[in-house]
């Protein structure tokens, strides 16, 4: 997807770790060893810069970087948006997929919050849904604690001031679905936002659910997940 118009540079022990299976310190101690060519030299720094256009040989065998992978999930509450286990399980636990460790959750749910999340390794990507540049959109199904009240969406539609946050938030659309249950769509992602939105209009969030970002939305069971299609890979690149 991104081949026309960017390299994907990294260091050389990334590159033999995302060409092969070999772990860091496997990679790094091949190359110590002097097996790891770049453009027909033998390279003793893991750390130099490499990409893609380089030949770079391990025992003579041409490598070839791995495909960046593009993943929706259904997340479950109690677990975690982060590549290691806390008080909850990471979400990563639930691919069945070689090196689950190098993936990345593109915008991240709290540990009581379920629903849409979108995992990749490729950082360009990514950047293109968390940032709030690129103004993608995030639906969110919220039950709230109180009936909504009537000037909620005018106040949402205008920017709201979060508490130690500079400026108010980015315009955001409401629907109300009954008087405790809407849906909320937003373009950016400061850290606990919906739940602090609502705090700010005196409510309080009992259940919180992300349905969609961009054009995508939830299709699999809770814990499920699917890697996306070509179309909805492109969909994030504007
Ligand atoms: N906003 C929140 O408050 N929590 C989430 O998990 C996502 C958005």
């Amino acid at each position: 997807m991104c081949k026309m118009w960017c390299r994907r540079l990294m260091r050389l022990d990334k590159y033999l770790c995302k060409s092969t299976d070999l772990t860091k310190s496997e990679a790094v101690e091949k190359i110590h060893r002097g097996e790891v060519s770049v453009n027909s030299e033998t390279v003793f720094d893991e750390s130099i810069q490499v990409h893609e256009n380089n030949t770079i040989l391990l025992k003579g065998n041409a490598l070839t970087l791995r495909a960046f992978r593009y993943i929706l999930m259904h997340k479950p509450a109690a677990t975690i948006c982060s590549n290691i286990d806390e008080v909850y399980p990471s979400l990563l636990n639930y691919l069945e997929i070689d090196k689950p460790s190098e993936l990345h959750m593109a915008g991240r749910l709290d540990a009581d919050t379920t629903g849409l999340v979108l995992i990749t390794d490729d950082g360009r990507w990514s950047f293109n849904i968390t940032s709030p540049t690129k103004s993608c959109k995030k639906v969110y199904r919220v039950t709230l604690l109180r009936d909504i009240k009537d000037d909620v969406a005018e106040r949402f539609k205008v920017g709201v001031q979060l508490q130690g946050e500079v400026n108010p938030t980015r315009p955001a659309e409401l629907e109300v679905i009954s008087p405790k249950e809407v849906l909320l769509t937003i373009t950016e992602g400061k850290f606990h936002q919906v739940k602090r939105m609502f705090a700010a209009v005196g409510n309080r969030v009992v259940k919180l659910h992300r349905e969609q970002i961009g054009e995508i939305r939830l299709d699999v069971q809770q814990g499920e997940w699917r890697y996306l299609t070509e179309d909805e890979i492109v969909s994030f690149n504007q």
